[in-house]
């Protein structure tokens, strides 16, 4: 039978690896928010892993709300065009705002992101991602905490997904070319 495995080339970042670094920016979270108002936005679908391991590592008060925006539907590549699906229940004013994201790929979605919170009042607002991919920046994006620098290649599992595929997996991996040739 066709396994996932099958699908996949080289694990990049494993369940170990992501499970230190979360726990590593935690704690310097928790340093920087001391004190503060914050506020954890998860962008939907793919930063659900990353919001529900990071918030559990946070030793710290640590709401969370949720938007749900998409720019890739089921191409590989971002269109650019991002979209609401659900907004925000919170209102941002005075709040410290950390958006926690599982990757910046071009940096379009968070970019669009940025300028769409810059009205809401925040009091500030910074951004935590997994992983970041600096070869595929087609905008820059300012971000305080990165979990991992990684090549410009396909990659899939711990909340990204391949047309909602793989989302499930607990390490990131590649995505075999085959599939989506
Ligand atoms: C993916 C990923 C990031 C964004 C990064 O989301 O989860 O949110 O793309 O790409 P960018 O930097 O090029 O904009 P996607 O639009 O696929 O929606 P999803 O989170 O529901 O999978
Ligand atoms: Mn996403
Ligand atoms: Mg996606």
């Amino acid at each position: 039978a066709a396994e996932i495995s099958d699908d996949l080339t080289d694990i990049l970042v494993t369940e170990e690896q992501i499970r230190e670094k979360l726990s590593e920016v935690a704690a310097q979270v928790a340093v920087d928010y001391d004190g503060k108002d914050l506020l954890l936005v998860g962008v939907l679908k793919g930063a659900v892993m990353v919001m529900a391991d990071f918030a559990r590592a946070l030793p710290m008060h640590a709401p969370m709300d949720w938007m749900a925006v998409s720019s890739y539907g089921t191409s590989t590549k971002s269109s650019g065009v991002v979209q609401i699906r659900k907004d925000l229940d919170t209102d941002l004013h005075d709040k410290h705002v950390l958006i926690v994201e599982d990757i910046i790929d071009s940096g379009l979605t968070l970019h669009w992101l940025l300028e769409n919170f810059a009205s809401r009042g925040a009091a500030s607002i910074e951004i935590f991602s997994l992983l970041r991919k600096p070869d595929a920046a087609k905008v820059e994006v300012p971000c305080k905490y990165v979990g991992f620098d990684i090549p410009n290649d396909f990659v899939v599992g711990y909340g990204l997904d391949y047309a909602e595929r793989y989302r499930n997996l607990r390490d990131v991996a590649v995505l075999a070319p085959h599939v989506y040739a």
